[in-house]
Protein backbone atom coordinates (compact mmCIF):
# COMPACT_ATOMS: atom_id res chain seq x y z
CA UNK A 1 0.00 0.00 0.00
CA UNK A 2 1.22 3.31 -0.36
CA UNK A 3 0.23 6.23 1.50
CA UNK A 4 0.90 10.17 0.95
CA UNK A 5 0.05 12.95 3.13
CA UNK A 6 -0.51 16.68 2.72
CA UNK A 7 0.35 18.97 5.12
CA UNK A 8 1.46 21.79 6.31
CA UNK A 9 3.43 20.63 9.21
CA UNK A 10 5.09 17.67 7.85
CA UNK A 11 6.95 17.12 11.13
CA UNK A 12 3.54 16.43 12.59
CA UNK A 13 3.60 12.79 10.50
CA UNK A 14 7.13 12.20 11.47
CA UNK A 15 5.86 9.11 13.97
CA UNK A 16 4.76 7.52 11.02
CA UNK A 17 8.24 6.00 10.59
CA UNK A 18 8.07 4.87 13.95
CA UNK A 19 6.61 2.01 15.70
CA UNK A 20 3.95 -0.01 13.17
CA UNK A 21 3.75 1.88 10.26
CA UNK A 22 7.84 1.61 10.82
CA UNK A 23 8.13 -1.33 10.76
CA UNK A 24 5.59 -1.80 8.07
CA UNK A 25 7.76 0.42 5.48
CA UNK A 26 10.89 -1.55 6.34
CA UNK A 27 9.48 -4.49 5.48
CA UNK A 28 8.61 -3.18 2.16
CA UNK A 29 4.45 -3.39 2.86
CA UNK A 30 3.85 0.11 2.99
CA UNK A 31 5.44 3.33 0.81
CA UNK A 32 5.33 6.62 2.96
CA UNK A 33 5.50 10.02 1.53
CA UNK A 34 5.28 12.92 3.13
CA UNK A 35 4.76 16.49 1.43
CA UNK A 36 4.72 20.16 2.47
CA UNK A 37 1.73 22.07 1.05
CA UNK A 38 3.65 25.22 1.05
CA UNK A 39 5.68 23.26 -1.75
CA UNK A 40 2.87 24.24 -4.52
CA UNK A 41 2.32 27.81 -3.47
CA UNK A 42 4.05 30.02 -5.87
CA UNK A 43 4.16 33.55 -3.70
CA UNK A 44 6.97 34.84 -1.45
CA UNK A 45 5.07 34.23 1.68
CA UNK A 46 3.95 30.40 0.64
CA UNK A 47 0.45 30.99 1.43
CA UNK A 48 -2.47 28.52 1.89
CA UNK A 49 -5.27 30.15 3.58
CA UNK A 50 -7.40 33.12 3.14
CA UNK A 51 -10.12 34.81 4.53
CA UNK A 52 -13.94 32.81 4.48
CA UNK A 53 -16.08 34.26 1.70
CA UNK A 54 -19.21 35.53 3.54
CA UNK A 55 -17.43 36.90 6.45
CA UNK A 56 -16.76 35.15 9.67
CA UNK A 57 -14.24 34.12 11.77
CA UNK A 58 -10.94 32.16 11.17
CA UNK A 59 -9.49 31.65 7.97
CA UNK A 60 -9.85 28.80 4.92
CA UNK A 61 -7.30 27.04 3.13
CA UNK A 62 -7.34 28.11 -0.02
CA UNK A 63 -8.17 25.94 -3.03
CA UNK A 64 -5.12 26.27 -5.88
CA UNK A 65 -2.01 24.92 -3.05
CA UNK A 66 -4.21 21.91 -2.44
CA UNK A 67 -5.68 21.40 -6.14
CA UNK A 68 -1.81 21.08 -7.35
CA UNK A 69 -0.81 18.84 -4.87
CA UNK A 70 -3.24 16.73 -5.83
CA UNK A 71 -2.57 16.92 -9.42
CA UNK A 72 1.25 16.59 -8.48
CA UNK A 73 0.53 13.41 -6.61
CA UNK A 74 -1.93 12.23 -9.11
CA UNK A 75 -5.16 11.09 -7.32
CA UNK A 76 -7.29 10.12 -10.14
CA UNK A 77 -9.20 6.76 -9.04
CA UNK A 78 -7.50 6.61 -5.80
CA UNK A 79 -8.75 6.91 -2.25
CA UNK A 80 -8.44 10.57 -1.25
CA UNK A 81 -9.03 10.18 2.49
CA UNK A 82 -9.57 14.30 4.43
CA UNK A 83 -10.23 13.95 8.60
CA UNK A 84 -12.96 16.59 9.32
CA UNK A 85 -14.99 16.77 12.44
CA UNK A 86 -18.00 16.66 10.10
CA UNK A 87 -16.82 13.41 8.17
CA UNK A 88 -17.60 10.03 8.43
CA UNK A 89 -16.96 8.39 11.99
CA UNK A 90 -14.14 5.97 11.87
CA UNK A 91 -14.71 2.62 13.04
CA UNK A 92 -13.06 -0.67 12.75
CA UNK A 93 -15.67 -1.36 9.87
CA UNK A 94 -14.22 1.39 7.87
CA UNK A 95 -10.23 0.94 8.82
CA UNK A 96 -11.26 -2.83 7.67
CA UNK A 97 -12.88 -0.69 4.02
CA UNK A 98 -9.73 2.01 3.70
CA UNK A 99 -7.32 -1.71 4.12
CA UNK A 100 -8.25 -2.91 0.84
CA UNK A 101 -7.29 0.00 -1.37
CA UNK A 102 -3.67 0.31 -3.02
CA UNK A 103 -3.32 3.63 -1.99
CA UNK A 104 -4.74 6.47 -0.08
CA UNK A 105 -3.31 10.24 0.07
CA UNK A 106 -4.48 12.31 3.16
CA UNK A 107 -5.00 16.01 3.03
CA UNK A 108 -4.62 17.17 6.55
CA UNK A 109 -6.66 20.61 6.99
CA UNK A 110 -6.06 23.74 9.42
CA UNK A 111 -7.75 26.55 10.48
CA UNK A 112 -11.75 26.70 9.92
CA UNK A 113 -11.54 23.99 6.91
CA UNK A 114 -11.03 23.62 3.26
CA UNK A 115 -12.45 25.50 0.33
CA UNK A 116 -15.49 23.05 -0.02
CA UNK A 117 -14.45 23.06 -4.09
CA UNK A 118 -11.23 21.35 -3.43
CA UNK A 119 -13.36 18.45 -1.85
CA UNK A 120 -15.84 18.68 -4.37
CA UNK A 121 -13.03 18.69 -7.34
CA UNK A 122 -11.28 15.58 -5.43
CA UNK A 123 -14.71 13.85 -5.58
CA UNK A 124 -15.06 13.99 -9.07
CA UNK A 125 -11.75 12.68 -10.33
CA UNK A 126 -11.09 10.15 -7.45
CA UNK A 127 -12.44 8.35 -3.91
CA UNK A 128 -13.17 10.83 -1.49
CA UNK A 129 -13.27 9.62 1.88
CA UNK A 130 -14.45 12.86 4.62
CA UNK A 131 -13.77 10.75 8.33
CA UNK A 132 -14.08 12.03 11.97
CA UNK A 133 -12.13 10.57 14.63
CA UNK A 134 -15.32 11.64 16.84
CA UNK A 135 -16.71 14.62 18.34
CA UNK A 136 -14.47 17.11 19.54
CA UNK A 137 -12.73 19.45 17.37
CA UNK A 138 -8.64 19.01 16.55
CA UNK A 139 -6.44 21.66 15.56
CA UNK A 140 -5.80 19.74 12.27
CA UNK A 141 -6.29 16.93 10.34
CA UNK A 142 -2.64 15.52 10.97
CA UNK A 143 -3.38 13.42 14.26
CA UNK A 144 -6.23 12.31 12.59
CA UNK A 145 -4.49 10.96 9.74
CA UNK A 146 -1.99 9.08 12.24
CA UNK A 147 -4.86 7.62 13.69
CA UNK A 148 -6.75 6.50 10.52
CA UNK A 149 -3.08 5.04 9.37
CA UNK A 150 -2.51 2.78 12.38
CA UNK A 151 -6.08 1.22 12.33
CA UNK A 152 -5.76 1.12 8.66
CA UNK A 153 -2.08 -0.35 8.26
CA UNK A 154 -2.15 -2.88 11.42
CA UNK A 155 -5.19 -4.81 9.16
CA UNK A 156 -2.97 -4.90 6.00
CA UNK A 157 -2.13 -9.12 5.58
CA UNK A 158 1.03 -9.55 6.54
CA UNK A 159 1.36 -6.96 9.12
CA UNK A 160 0.64 -8.14 12.77
CA UNK A 161 2.68 -11.06 14.04
CA UNK A 162 -0.29 -12.82 15.60
CA UNK A 163 -3.08 -12.83 12.75
CA UNK A 164 -5.47 -14.56 15.93
CA UNK A 165 -5.13 -11.15 18.09
CA UNK A 166 -6.41 -8.98 15.20
CA UNK A 167 -9.66 -11.68 15.26
CA UNK A 168 -10.70 -11.42 19.15
CA UNK A 169 -10.00 -7.61 19.77
CA UNK A 170 -12.39 -4.89 20.22
CA UNK A 171 -14.84 -3.85 17.62
CA UNK A 172 -14.03 -6.95 15.43
CA UNK A 173 -17.25 -8.68 16.26
CA UNK A 174 -19.02 -5.31 16.86
CA UNK A 175 -18.35 -5.63 21.24
CA UNK A 176 -15.96 -3.99 23.55
CA UNK A 177 -13.01 -6.83 24.40
CA UNK A 178 -13.70 -8.52 27.76
CA UNK A 179 -11.02 -7.96 30.54
CA UNK A 180 -7.27 -9.69 30.05
CA UNK A 181 -4.88 -10.98 32.64
CA UNK A 182 -1.82 -12.65 33.31
CA UNK A 183 0.91 -13.90 36.02
CA UNK A 184 1.04 -14.07 39.18
CA UNK A 185 -2.40 -15.07 39.39
CA UNK A 186 -3.06 -12.85 42.79
CA UNK A 187 -1.53 -9.46 43.28
CA UNK A 188 -2.20 -6.57 45.87
CA UNK A 189 -5.24 -8.07 46.59
CA UNK A 190 -6.85 -8.68 43.72
CA UNK A 191 -7.40 -12.69 41.88
CA UNK A 192 -7.05 -13.60 38.08
CA UNK A 193 -10.62 -15.32 38.09
CA UNK A 194 -10.70 -18.53 38.11
CA UNK A 195 -12.43 -19.82 35.13
CA UNK A 196 -8.94 -18.31 33.65
CA UNK A 197 -7.24 -21.27 35.06
CA UNK A 198 -9.14 -24.16 35.14
CA UNK A 199 -7.90 -25.23 31.40
CA UNK A 200 -11.96 -25.48 30.51
CA UNK A 201 -11.28 -23.67 26.81
CA UNK A 202 -15.29 -23.82 26.88
CA UNK A 203 -15.73 -22.46 30.02
CA UNK A 204 -13.29 -19.99 29.62
CA UNK A 205 -14.93 -18.54 25.43
CA UNK A 206 -17.99 -18.23 27.29
CA UNK A 207 -16.97 -16.52 30.34
CA UNK A 208 -15.07 -14.22 27.73
CA UNK A 209 -18.15 -13.77 25.67
CA UNK A 210 -19.92 -13.00 28.74
CA UNK A 211 -17.76 -10.24 30.28
CA UNK A 212 -17.74 -8.62 26.43
CA UNK A 213 -21.07 -8.23 26.46
CA UNK A 214 -21.73 -7.09 30.24
CA UNK A 215 -18.84 -4.59 29.62
CA UNK A 216 -20.74 -3.37 26.17
CA UNK A 217 -24.03 -2.74 27.69
CA UNK A 218 -21.92 -1.00 30.83
CA UNK A 219 -19.85 1.25 28.68
CA UNK A 220 -21.13 1.34 25.02
CA UNK A 221 -24.55 0.57 25.12
CA UNK A 222 -25.06 1.75 21.45
CA UNK A 223 -22.95 -0.68 20.28
CA UNK A 224 -25.02 -3.44 20.94
CA UNK A 225 -28.37 -1.40 19.45
CA UNK A 226 -26.39 -0.71 15.92
CA UNK A 227 -25.18 -3.88 15.63
CA UNK A 228 -28.75 -5.30 16.86
CA UNK A 229 -30.70 -2.95 14.08
CA UNK A 230 -28.31 -2.69 11.07
CA UNK A 231 -25.66 -5.99 11.58
CA UNK A 232 -23.25 -3.70 12.21
CA UNK A 233 -23.41 -1.50 9.29
CA UNK A 234 -22.85 1.90 10.40
CA UNK A 235 -25.47 3.90 7.87
CA UNK A 236 -22.92 5.62 6.01
CA UNK A 237 -22.37 4.21 2.13
N1 LIG B 1 -9.84 17.66 12.34
C1 LIG B 1 -10.23 18.43 13.36
N2 LIG B 1 -10.99 17.76 14.21
C2 LIG B 1 -11.10 16.49 13.72
C3 LIG B 1 -11.75 15.33 14.14
N3 LIG B 1 -12.51 15.28 15.25
N4 LIG B 1 -11.65 14.23 13.39
C4 LIG B 1 -10.93 14.25 12.25
N5 LIG B 1 -10.29 15.33 11.81
C5 LIG B 1 -10.36 16.44 12.54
Amino acid sequence: MRLDYVSIFPDYLAPLRLSLPGKAVASGLLELHVHDLRDFTHDRHRTVDDTPYGGGAGMVMKPEPLGEALDTLEVDGVTVVVPTPSGRPLTQALAADLATRERLVFLCGRYEGIDQRVLDHAAERAELVEVSLGDYVLNGGEVAALAVTEAVVRLLPGFMGNAASLVEESHTDGLLEYPVYTKPAAWRGHEVPPVLMGGNHGAIAAWREEQARERTAARRPDLLHASALAGGDDGWE
